[in-house]
């Protein structure tokens, strides 16, 4: 069954903004999880708690001081796939850059390679069937160790923090925990190669960046728009927000479609098109709202220092066989929905 959804970019921004009739305050994933993300699965009041102790480890300043590290890791990921003629830059390339800024953000580098084993999705990390021990064994470990070190990591700032003078409980420290894991990297990941497979066959909007002609960051607005890496989220109805979570039927909640806002035709002209050089791009790649994406910032900063070294190399590179794309069709417009495999050769 089809679920109510809400597409154009104006009704899209009226709904996120209306947290009494669309609400957030749902369960997902219940065959993998019984507990709430945070902040992503409650509302305002309580939202603005979770938020505001989060907001600390994803303020703008904070993020643009890492930027010298992830640029290292760039130049580090970009050299050995040089030296290796290529690859999959997906699995190569993004993925590690992802996942090993995060481990630079959450001050984490030494649980890097336990994250890179899980794959593009946590919930299938072990095996095709979606499971949620990998994670919360994973989880549990690092809750113990914050709570018995002092360690200067996110994990030890989640979970030693009060709100109104008692500590945050395991509950809560997944709540949060989960999502920062799980919200910051096939996003990303996606949206990294989704700019790298365009740029690739655009080599007048490569030199139109290296030129300066268009600002990168104008053209990163319209990668997000274009290549929308969270395509939807749910939102509960009134009818249905007295029910328990047992009782509630996912099939009714109400589907915020950010993707097909950001393709709405009335809101953009061509929206089929990627074009660098639209003006002001009012997306909602990140949603909008209270609960527009914390990571924001994380996102611009790690796709603005990785394409600034691509620019440079992108003109010697190829595909090597077309590139694994699964489409997303909506009513006016069709574009990349994931992609798997860039077959790149570099030289
Ligand atoms: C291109 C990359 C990203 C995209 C497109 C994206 C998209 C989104 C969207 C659309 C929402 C709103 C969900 C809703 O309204 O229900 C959201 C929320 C959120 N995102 Fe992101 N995200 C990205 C990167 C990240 C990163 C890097 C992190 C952290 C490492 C992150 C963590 C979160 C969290 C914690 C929330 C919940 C915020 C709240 O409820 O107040 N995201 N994201």
């Amino acid at each position: 069954m089809k679920h109510p959804r809400i597409s154009t970019l104006h009704d899209v921004k009226s709904a996120l903004r209306n947290t009494q009739e669309f609400s957030s305050d749902l369960q997902g994933d219940r065959d993998v999880r019984d507990y709430r993300q945070l902040p992503l699965e409650i509302d305002p009041p309580q939202h603005h708690t979770y938020r505001t102790l989060l907001s600390e480890l994803f303020v703008k300043p904070r993020i643009q001081s890492l930027q010298p590290q992830f640029d290292e890791i760039a130049a580090h990921i970009l050299a050995e796939f040089e030296q290796s003629n290529g690859g999959n830059f997906v699995e190569d390339v993004a993925t590690p850059y992802v996942v090993t800024c995060l481990g630079v953000i959450f001050n984490r580098p030494q649980d890097v390679s336990e994250w890179l084993a899980w794959g593009p999705d946590v919930w299938t990390a072990d095996g095709p069937t979606r499971d949620g021990t990998r994670l919360h064994t994973y989880l549990a470990a690092a809750y113990q160790e914050a709570l018995h070190t002092s360690n200067d990591d996110a994990w030890s700032y989640l979970a030693k923090y009060q709100i109104a003078q008692r500590t945050i409980t395991f509950e809560e420290f997944k709540g949060m925990s989960s999502v920062m894991l799980a919200g910051g990297r096939d996003t990303v990941i996606k949206l990294i190669s989704g700019a790298t497979w365009h740029l690739l066959q655009s080599p007048e909007d490569v030199q139109a960046l290296q030129s300066g002609e268009v600002d990168i960051r104008n053209a990163i607005q319209e990668f997000l728009r274009y290549f929308s890496p969270l395509p939807s989220m749910f939102r509960v109805g009134t009818d249905q927000q007295h029910l328990s979570d047992s009782e509630r039927n996912p099939d009714q909640f109400i589907e915020i479609a950010f993707a097909e806002a950001n393709h709405d035709p009335t809101a953009f002209e061509h929206p089929e098109r990627i074009d660098i050089r639209r003006g002001k791009i009012n997306h909602v790649a990140f949603g909008f709202g209270p609960h527009t994406c914390i990571g924001n910032h994380i996102a611009e900063i790690e796709t603005l220092t990785i394409l600034q070294q691509l620019l440079a190399k992108l003109s010697s590179w190829t595909l090597r066989t077309p590139a694994n794309l699964t489409m997303m069709q909506t009513q006016h417009s069709q574009f990349p929905a994931s992609i798997h495999v860039l077959d790149i050769a570099t030289r």
